[in-house]
């Protein structure tokens, strides 16, 4: 991480960000939209999650679509032509098929013909496992320009029967495209970790190999997604404190010379425990749940891109992105804009 000496001693060729992008369906889902289809209401939904309203794929709208327009945006505003990309990582837990990738369909969609390109899978915690496995293809020296894309279609594993979880989800993507930029420290610090005894608290029990899909599946919803919302509260806050604080040790970073906090967008209430454990105020996170509810892998890249455009971020400052997810996963990077 950053330009630190690598084990032959030469300087470690860092990743910085060069461009960001983003895209959410237009189709807006309201709390009162969902009062029509389970039994909620707003004010629950406001009061214990801080969201408001989410966005929602279109039938034919896919993962990849979303991911595709997001890199496309990146591209634009890095003025980096397709051709110039080495290789795209993809974090998605709603991959458009079980294989080919979807890299592989947003790579064909954004005719990044040269690029290599794969999935990784860590839920929410996939867009920062993505970067930093991203970030070691460039301190390498194997690949100067990298895509990585969060994208979730999460709208397609909910079970919209379940007023337990369909409020908290919804679709999105975000992207970065990443170089070495001489002089800048980039990835300073990461901190990633999981807890596999814990798989059964956040997951889609069926579709994979251990359950297929059969009538049986189906009619038990076992191919949605399933939580237990207590359990993942807390072991999220306990989690994401902890990352972040091993992250800011590793970079030699205090708390108070990180301009902009970016977690995950879960709920209001887990950011704000973490806030509070970690003594700093509410103001030098930036949210957006309220608008977009929990887009899993795309959450943070989103959050980047929104922070960026909106004239927040100068060069030099350093961002802290800590994420939670099913697995458990829980991910932290320390980086300089
Ligand atoms: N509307 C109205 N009532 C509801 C709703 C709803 N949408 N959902 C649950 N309730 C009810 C429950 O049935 C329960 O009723 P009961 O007391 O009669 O049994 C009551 O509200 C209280 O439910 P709790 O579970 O105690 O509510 P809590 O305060 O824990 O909030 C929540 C629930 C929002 C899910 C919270 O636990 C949470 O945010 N958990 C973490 C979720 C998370 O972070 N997920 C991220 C990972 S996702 C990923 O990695 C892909």
């Amino acid at each position: 991480m950053g330009n630190t000496a690598s084990p032959n001693g030469n300087a470690r060729r860092s990743a910085s960000i060069l461009s960001t992008g983003m895209y959410v369906p237009s189709r807006v889902m309201t709390n009162a939209d969902l009062e029509k289809i389970v039994e909620t209401t707003d004010e629950w939904i406001l009061s214990r999650t801080g969201i408001r309203e989410r966005r929602i794929a279109a039938d034919g709208e896919f993962t990849s679509d979303m991911g595709a327009k997001a890199a496309q945006q990146a591209l634009e505003l890095g003025g980096i032509d397709p051709q110039e990309i080495d290789l795209i990582v993809v974090a998605t837990c709603t991959s458009d098929t079980v294989f080919p990738s979807t890299a592989c369909y947003i790579q064909s969609k954004i005719g990044a013909i040269r690029a290599a390109a794969f999935d990784v899978q860590a839920a929410c915690s996939g867009f920062l496992y993505a970067l930093v496995t991203a970030d070691q293809f460039i301190a390498s020296g194997i690949y100067k320009t990298v895509l990585v894309v969060g994208a979730e279609k999460i709208s397609s594993i909910v079970n919209w029967q379940d007023r337990n979880t369909c409020v908290l989800f919804g679709d999105g993507a975000g992207a970065v495209i990443l170089r070495h930029r001489e002089g800048a420290r980039g990835l300073l610090a990461c901190d990633l970790g999981a807890d596999g005894s814990q798989t059964s608290i956040l997951s889609v029990p069926a579709s994979g190999c251990r359950l297929p899909i059969t009538p049986e599946v189906l009619d038990q919803r076992l191919n949605f997604l399933q939580m237990s919302g207590k359990e993942v509260f807390k072991q999220a806050v306990t989690a994401m404190n902890r990352s972040a604080e091993e992250c800011l040790e590793k970079a030699g970073v205090k708390p108070d010379q990180i301009r902009w906090f970016i977690p995950h967008q879960a709920n209001f209430r887990i950011v704000d425990a973490v806030a509070q454990r970690m003594n700093v105020g509410m103001e030098h996170f930036v949210m957006n749940l309220d608008r977009y509810g929990n887009t899993s892998a795309a959450c943070m890249p989103i959050a980047l891109h929104e922070t960026a455009m909106a004239g927040k971020l100068d060069r030099g400052d350093l961002i802290l992105m800590v994420s939670f997810g099913g697995g458990l996963t829980w991910a932290s990077t320390v980086l300089e804009w």
